[in-house]
C-alpha cells in the first residue's frame, strides 16, 4: 500500500545501545533504508529513523533511536530511554570487550526504561566469522540468564536485520 494517507495503528519507540563501532548506526541504515556505509562515522548526539511496516495486519511505525557508544558524544540518557518499548543491545562478535560490556548496558537500560521493555541481544558482524571472539553459545547463555532475546546479524550482508527488528516489534505488539 501507499505510504501517504496511511493509517498508523501504533508508534513504537526502539532504542539502540552498545559500545562504539559495534554497528548500531549501520543496523539502522540497513533496516530503515536498506543501505550500508563502510566509512560510517561515529554518531554524535542522537539520530532517529522511522520505518512503517505491517505486523499482524496492523500498521506499525517503528521509531528507532540511535546514539553514540562513546560516552563523550552521548546525549542525555534519561531522554534517550524515555518511552522506549524495545531495545537492541548490540555487540560486535569480533570484539570480546563489547560483549563483556553488555551487562553494564543492560543495567543502564533497565534502570531508565523499566523492566517491561522488550530486549534483544544482537551479535553483529556475523560476516566476520573468521575473526570471531564471542561464541554463539556464550551469547545464548548470557541472553537466557538475562531473560532477553538473541540473534546474530550482519548489517553488511543484510543477514537477520529485518527479522531482529520485527521480532522486537512483534513482541511489543
Ligand atoms: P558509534 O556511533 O560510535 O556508537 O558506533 P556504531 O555502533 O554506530 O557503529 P557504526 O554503525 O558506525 O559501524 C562501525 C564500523 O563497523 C563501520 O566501519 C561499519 O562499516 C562497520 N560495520 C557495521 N556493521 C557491520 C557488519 O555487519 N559487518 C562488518 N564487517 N562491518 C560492519
Ligand atoms: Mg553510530
Amino acid at each position: 500500500h501507499g505510504s501517504y494517507n496511511q493509517k498508523i495503528d501504533y508508534v513504537f519507540k526502539i532504542v539502540l545501545i552498545g559500545d562504539s563501532a559495534v554497528g548500531k548506526s549501520q543496523l539502522l541504515a540497513r533496516f530503515s533504508r536498506d543501505e550500508f556505509n563502510v566509512d560510517s562515522k561515529a554518531t554524535i548526539g542522537v539520530e532517529f529513523q522511522t520505518k512503517t511496516l505491517d505486523i499482524d495486519h496492523k500498521t506499525v511505525k517503528a521509531q528507532v533511536w540511535d546514539t553514540a557508544g562513546q560516552e563523550r558524544y552521548r546525549a542525555v540518557t534519561s531522554a534517550y530511554y524515555r518511552g522506549a518499548l524495545g531495545a537492541l543491545l548490540v555487540y560486535d562478535i569480533t570484539k570480546r570487550e563489547s560483549f563483556d560490556h553488555m551487562a553494564r548496558w543492560l543495567s543502564e537500560l533497565r534502570e531508565h526504561a523499566g523492566d517491561s521493555i522488550v530486549v534483544m541481544l544482537i551479535g553483529n558482524k556475523s560476516d566476520l566469522g573468521s575473526l570471531r571472539a564471542v561464541s554463539t553459545e556464550d551469547a545464548k547463555e548470557f541472553a537466557q540468564s538475562q531473560n532477553v532475546f538473541f540473534m546474530e546479524t550482519s548489517a553488511l550482508e543484510a543477514t537477520n536485520v529485518e527479522p531482529a527488528f520485527v521480532s522486537v516489534l512483534t513482541e511489543i505488539y
